[in-house]
């Protein structure tokens, strides 16, 4: 199977929940487990905050851009019992400068914001895959992979 979807949000908080909602509602036809929509809500949370926090210093008058895309899992012949998601949460904002160092736990540039710093290590955990591509003054793009099981 293949399937998409793509979402183009104002930068602002009180769109961070339509986010992971709108996210849960389009892979609920793969039948995930509570566990499995939980998990990818969280990590689509902390993109999305991220994107409009620390991307665009909260300047409201931004986009974030959100796609979805789902497909059965052919890479692994002896895997293809489950589908593949793939979730890109995309800013254009400020970037990110030493990504190594921005993905460590704990890691913070902004500990006046009371920002923990467990952002990345939280999508880490709660996805199989995470790749962060930046580069200053053009923006962020965040790819994460979940595979759920047929
Ligand atoms: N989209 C982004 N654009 C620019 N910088 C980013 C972006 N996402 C993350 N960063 C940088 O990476 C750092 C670590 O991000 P992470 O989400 O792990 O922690 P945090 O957002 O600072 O704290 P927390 O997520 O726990 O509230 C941030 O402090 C910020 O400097
Ligand atoms: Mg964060």
């Amino acid at each position: 199977m293949q399937n998409s979807m793509s979402l183009t949000l104002s930068s602002r908080s009180s769109n961070e929940s339509f986010a992971r909602v709108a996210v849960a509602a389009f892979i609920a036809q793969l039948d995930p487990t509570l566990e499995e929509i939980s998990d990818v809500k969280t990590a689509v949370s902390e993109a999305v905050t991220n994107a409009i926090i620390h991307g665009y210093n909260e300047d409201k008058n931004t986009n974030v851009v959100i796609n979805v895309g789902i497909e059965d899992n052919e890479e692994d012949n002896n895997d293809n019992d489950k589908y593949k998601v793939t979730i890109s949460i995309i800013d254009y904002g400020c970037g990110i400068d030493n990504i190594d160092q921005a993905r460590e736990p704990l890691y913070t540039s902004r500990p006046d914001l009371e920002r923990s710093g467990m952002g990345f290590s939280v999508m880490e955990s709660f996805m199989d895959e995470l790749y962060v591509d930046s580069s200053r003054d053009k923006g962020t793009h965040i790819k994460m992979v979940k595979y759920i099981k047929k």
